[in-house]
């Protein structure tokens, strides 16, 4: 047992369970879903066969995959009534904050899915469909652009593309959207996928778990940073100014978004793989702007901190690519990573054990109650 007085801050390096789903080797750079290294399925794979591995625990066959993908068709439509909702939310909100509050009301039209430990894939099937709808419909809303249609023939990749841009991608960009949903998918305990199964540990039901997963990757430190890395980018301008951009920043002691991991210790696999696909949207758009930028910081970084770059650091710049808005980009990471969520909701029920740490207190234990009357003005 751990002794109470030590505290690991941040829960660094606690073993806090065990897992089939995904395995982060941070020393070699390694990530591995259900067994597969994430570079052969990033070469080989879609999110759809991804997706179905993390839940099912294998790949799918041609029947399964073809079953799973007229699931994800039927299941994008919303109801009626959330549709107007979402319509009527202020247009000034962040996405990830509509993302977060339609996702809660979803299940009021769901009940089934809303009883304690309520455990289907039926459920994981239906959010990782409806993610994509509620961006489009939001996003289209305070864009002037027409609803959605439910296009069942089109794969998550390029439903999403349409959903948020109102066109069907290019051949190029929908595997390179389709690429980065696969290497959003899953990623061990991280902050979001804990809040999940913190969520489910209490036999709270998964469209809860996903809310608060939805929460937590709001945050700047956890999937906001994609966003955060555009912003420094329009900051710097020009490649020639990286260096002195990044070098003041780093003297004021601020974060560079896209860098550092609290588990890869080398290069983020993932980095390695979109920094490529930023690459080749770049060419084809004949705009290699910000993978030039990102080069460049990924350098003054790298000689100044000794940092690698993380999966945000390049992600955003394909989306910008596309012309996907920058609050967009969360949500993206949310329409991937609601499949691995999901997948861990139902590996939490299947081993259930109510998840609650202690904490070292360190304030007075004897203090005298002094009625208000008497306190110090
Ligand atoms: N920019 C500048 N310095 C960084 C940094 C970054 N992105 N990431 C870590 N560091 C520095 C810290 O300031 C600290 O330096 P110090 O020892 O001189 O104080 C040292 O590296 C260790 O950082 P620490 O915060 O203890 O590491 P962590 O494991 O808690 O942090 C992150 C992991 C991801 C929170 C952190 O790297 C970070 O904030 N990155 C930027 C946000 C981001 O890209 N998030 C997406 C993660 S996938």
């Amino acid at each position: 047992m751990v002794e109470p007085s030590e505290v690991q801050r941040g829960l660094e390096d606690v073993v806090a369970l065990e897992s089939r789903i995904c395995f982060i080797d941070g020393l070699q750079g390694r990530l591995i879903y259900q067994g597969y290294d994430i570079r052969d399925l990033a070469a080989r794979s879609t999110f759809e066969e991804v997706a179905y591995l993390l839940w099912y625990g294998q790949l799918p066959n041609a029947a399964q995959l073809t079953d799973l993908r007229a699931r994800f068709g039927a299941l994008r439509t919303l109801p009626e009534p959330l549709v107007q909702r979402i319509q009527s939310m202020p247009l000034e909100s962040h996405p990830m904050d509509v993302l977060r509050t339609t996702v809660s009301m979803l299940a009021l039209f769901e009940p089934e899915e809303t009883k304690p430990g309520a455990s289907s894939i039926g459920g994981a099937q239906r959010l990782t469909a409806a993610l994509p709808t509620i961006i489009g419909t939001f996003h289209r809303e305070r864009s002037g652009l027409p609803p959605l249609r439910p296009r069942p023939e089109l794969s998550q990749a390029a439903y999403l593309v349409y959903a948020l841009l109102d066109r069907d991608p290019t051949e190029l960009e929908a595997r390179a959207i389709d690429v980065a949903l696969i290497l959003h998918a899953d990623h061990e305990l991280n902050a979001s996928t804990f809040a999940a199964r913190v969520t489910a540990s209490t036999l709270s039901d998964l469209y809860s778990s996903v809310t608060s997963a939805v929460g937590t990757l709001k945050g700047p430190l956890h999937g906001g940073a994609n966003e955060r890395v555009m912003e420094l980018l329009d900051e710097i301008g020009t490649p020639e100014l990286a260096e002195t951009v990044v070098k003041e920043k780093l003297s004021r002691h601020e974060r560079i978004m896209g860098f550092g991991h609290r588990v890869y210790k080398v290069e983020d696999p993932r980095a390695t793989i979109l920094r490529e696909w930023s690459r080749k949207v770049g060419e084809a758009k004949g705009n290699l702007r910000y993978y030039e930028l990102l080069r460049k910081v990924e350098e003054v970084v790298h000689r100044e901190k000794g940092l690698y770059p993380n999966v945000d650091l390049y992600s955003g710049s394909v989306y910008s690519l596309l012309g996907v808005p920058h609050d967009l980009f969360t949500p993206i990471f949310a329409a991937s990573r609601v499949s691995g969520w999901t997948a861990h909701v139902l590996e939490e029920y299947q081993d259930l054990r109510l998840i609650r740490p202690t904490a070292k207190y360190i304030g007075p234990t004897d203090l005298q109650y002094v009625p208000v009357e008497s306190r110090a003005p």
